[in-house]
C-alpha cells in the first residue's frame, strides 16, 4: 500500500500542487475509482462487441474471464450441462475473450459435424479441442439419450448397435467427422489388448470386506473425467497353464 501511495502521489502531484502534504485515504480512494471507471470500460467494450452479431444465447460474462469463473473450480462437463440446460443445446461461452461454441446434445452433435462439417473442420486448433471433450461428456450424461444415464452400466452396451467410432453421436469419446481423432484405431487396439490381457489373466474381486453397491463413485476432472478414489480390486491368477 506504501508504494501505492508513492505512486499515487507522483502521479496527482501535477494536477494537485500538492506535494507535502498527502491524504492515504484520498489515494485509495482514487485507485479504486480509476479501477472501477476501467472495469465499467471493458463491460461496455465487451457488451458491444458481442450486441452486433446473431449469436447463439450465451451466460452473462465478465470483463477479462468471460465465463471461466462459471466452469473453474467444479466439473466442466458438469457445469456446462448445467448452463445448457438454461441457454440451450447450442451456446457460447467466453473462455477469457475466446469464443467458444459449445454444442451439448447428440442431435445438434451430428448437425454439426455431418451437415456443418467442413464449416467446424476448418476452425483453428485452439481452445474448442478441449471443450468438446466435455461436451462428448456432457452427451454421454444425457438422459434424454441415456436410459439411467449416471448409473454405471456397462452392459448397456452389450449386444448395443451404438458404437464409438463418429457415427453414432451419442456416444463419441473420440469426437467425430474430419476433426474427429485420427489414433481411433491405435487407441482402441491399445486399450483392448491392455483389457484383454488383464482379464485373460486374471480372475477379479473387490478386497474382503468391500460390497460393490458401497464404492465410492464420485468423479474428478482430468484431461478426461475419472474415479476420485482409485478402484482397488485383488487380482487372482488364472492363467490356463497355471
Ligand atoms: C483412448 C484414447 C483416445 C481418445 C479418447 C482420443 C480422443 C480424441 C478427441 C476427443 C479428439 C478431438 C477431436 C475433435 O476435436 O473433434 C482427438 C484428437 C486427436 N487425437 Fe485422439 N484420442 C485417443 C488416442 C489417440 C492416439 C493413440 C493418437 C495417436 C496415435 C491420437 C491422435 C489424435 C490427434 C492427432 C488429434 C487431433 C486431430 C485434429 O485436430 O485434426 N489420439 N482425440
Amino acid at each position: 500500500m506504501a508504494t501505492v501511495s508513492v505512486l499515487m502521489k507522483r502521479l496527482l502531484q501535477p494536477f494537485t500542487g500538492i506535494s507535502e502534504i498527502y491524504n492515504p485515504a484520498l489515494s485509495t480512494f482514487l485507485l479504486l475509482l480509476i479501477l472501477l471507471l476501467t472495469l465499467v470500460q471493458l463491460l461496455k467494450i465487451t457488451r458491444r462487441s458481442s450486441n452486433h452479431l446473431n449469436l447463439p444465447p450465451s451466460p452473462p460474462k465478465l470483463p477479462i474471464l468471460g465465463n471461466l469463473h462459471q466452469l473453474l473450480g467444479t466439473l466442466p462437463h458438469r457445469s456446462l450441462k448445467a448452463l445448457s440446460e438454461r441457454y440451450g443445446p447450442l451456446m457460447f461461452v467466453y473462455c477469457g475473450n475466446s469464443p467458444t461454441l459449445v454444442v451439448s446434445s447428440a442431435e445438434l452433435a451430428c448437425e454439426m459435424f455431418k451437415t456443418h462439417d467442413i464449416v467446424i473442420s476448418n476452425r483453428p486448433k485452439t481452445t474448442p479441442a478441449n471443450i468438446l471433450l466435455y461436451e462428448c461428456q456432457g452427451i454421454g450424461i444425457d438422459p434424454q439419450v441415456w436410459d439411467r444415464s449416471e448409473d454405471f452400466l456397462p452392459n448397456r452396451f452389450f449386444s448395443n448397435p451404438v458404437d464409438c467410432k463418429g457415427q453414432d453421436f451419442q456416444f463419441i469419446p473420440f469426437g467425430a467427422g474430419r476433426r474427429g481423432c485420427p489414433g481411433i484405431s491405435f487407441a482402441l487396439a491399445a486399450v483392448e489388448y491392455v483389457m484383454a490381457n488383464l482379464l485373460y489373466w486374471f480372475d477379479w474381486n473387490l478386497p474382503l470386506g468391500e460390497v460393490e453397491e458401497n464404492l465410492d463413485m464420485f468423479e474428478v476432472n482430468g484431461l478426461v473425467v475419472h474415479k476420485k478414489l482409485p478402484l482397488h480390486l485383488v487380482p487372482t491368477l488364472c492363467s490356463p497353464y497355471s
